[in-house]
């Protein structure tokens, strides 16, 4: 003990570690404030009664979600999706359980149809006052696939929905909220986009372009008193994550959008990442951990999510097997 370092050698050493903890500490802190106690801008500061909320992909899942919970909060909404029955039963149920107007429009986002925004332009000139955007629909792969046997719809699909049609539509919807300097829009990311992840390569990297096109957007639209905010999502229980029992950390839509819209302008898990928000408390401490502790893109983390995936696509091949369907 006696041939240790001496006191002022040490000392400037452990004051760099306590700052360094304290640092850390004050940010784990921040984060569970932010998931756990503040409140978020209620939503209905970014539109009066009345005004109209624009969703994709709404008839199912997350999407129907945010419908069924922003027309609960007084919005009116327009539904886009595909599927013209399930819309028109959903606009339905939102105008006999709430005292607002429901419109649908049903169009593919994967055919990238410019008729398909040109009625959507002029079915959003036709609405009094246009409020919110949540950018919700959303492709990924039928099942983990390395990227060499992504068959090429897949791959274009997963694109033209997530990106382009996210564009496209914000492209749309811009104008109207810098013209009435209020606004809302929400994108729905994923951890997958936060994490490079093999087998799921081209959903991946679309996720991720939607994170820095969002943050980037963000900076932009501040000036005009619009919110831009990308939701980040670890598993939700959907037709999509194919997960049907929710548990700690794969929630309800329903669980998860009360808590996406009770965080507005808030970070929740992502602190750090500019005009983004992880609001699901098992998410956010998810994200902060990964983040803080084990990093996001170094390769440890690629490979042990790339072993991840390889398992899961070896399961879903054999059940595939097993119900005598075929995969690519
Ligand atoms: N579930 C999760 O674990 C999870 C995790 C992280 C992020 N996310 C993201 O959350 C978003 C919603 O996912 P979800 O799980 O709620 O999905 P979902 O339950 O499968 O619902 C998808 C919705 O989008 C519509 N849709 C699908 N393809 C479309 C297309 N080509 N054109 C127009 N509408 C289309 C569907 O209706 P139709 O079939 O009638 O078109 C449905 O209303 C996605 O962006 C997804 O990436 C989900
Ligand atoms: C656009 O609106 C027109 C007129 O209502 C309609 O006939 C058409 O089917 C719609 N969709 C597309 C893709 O053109």
């Amino acid at each position: 003990m006696d041939d240790f370092l001496p006191p002022s050698v040490l000392l400037p050493f452990a004051a760099v570690g306590l700052a360094l903890v304290l640092y850390k500490l004050a940010a784990f802190f921040r984060m569970l404030l932010s998931l756990f106690v503040l409140p978020g801008q209620p939503v209905q500061k970014f539109g009066r009664k009345g005004s109209w909320a624009v969703v994709t992909g709404a008839s199912d899942g997350i999407g129907k979600e945010f419908s069924l919970q922003l027309a609960a909060k007084g919005f009116n909404v327009l539904l886009i999706s595909r599927t013209q029955s399930k819309l028109d039963a959903l606009a339905q149920d939102i105008s006999s359980r709430y005292d607002v107007e429901a419109k649908v429009y049903a169009m593919d986002f994967a055919r990238n149809d410019d008729r398909d925004y040109q009625n959507l332009s002029s079915i959003l000139a036709d609405l009094p006052d246009v409020s919110i955007l949540v950018n919700n629909v959303g492709l990924s792969h039928s099942i983990p696939v390395p990227f060499a046997q992504t068959p090429e719809d897949e791959m274009k699909d997963i694109i033209t929905i997530n990106c382009i049609g996210t564009l496209r539509m914000t492209k749309l919807v811009t104008p109207i909220l810098i013209q009435r300097k209020r606004g809302l829009i929400l994108t729905m990311a994923s951890f997958g986009g936060v994490l490079p992840t093999p087998l799921l390569a081209t959903y991946s990297g679309s996720k991720a372009f939607l994170q820095h096109w969002s943050s980037a957007l963000g900076s932009e639209l501040a000036p005009y008193n619009i919110r831009v905010q990308l939701v980040q999502s670890y598993l939700v229980t959907s037709a999509m994550s194919k997960i049907k029992r929710p548990s700690m950390m794969v929630p309800t839509p329903k669980q998860f959008v009360r808590a996406a819209l009770s965080k507005v302008g808030r970070s929740g898990g992502a602190s750090g990442i500019a005009y983004t928000c992880a609001p699901y408390w098992s998410h956010g401490i998810m994200l902060w951990a990964l983040e803080t502790f084990v990093g996001t893109r170094n390769k440890f983390v690629i490979d042990f999510n790339k072993k991840m995936h390889e398992d899961i696509r070896k399961r879903a091949l054999r059940k595939a097997e097993r119900e005598g369907k075929k995969i690519e």
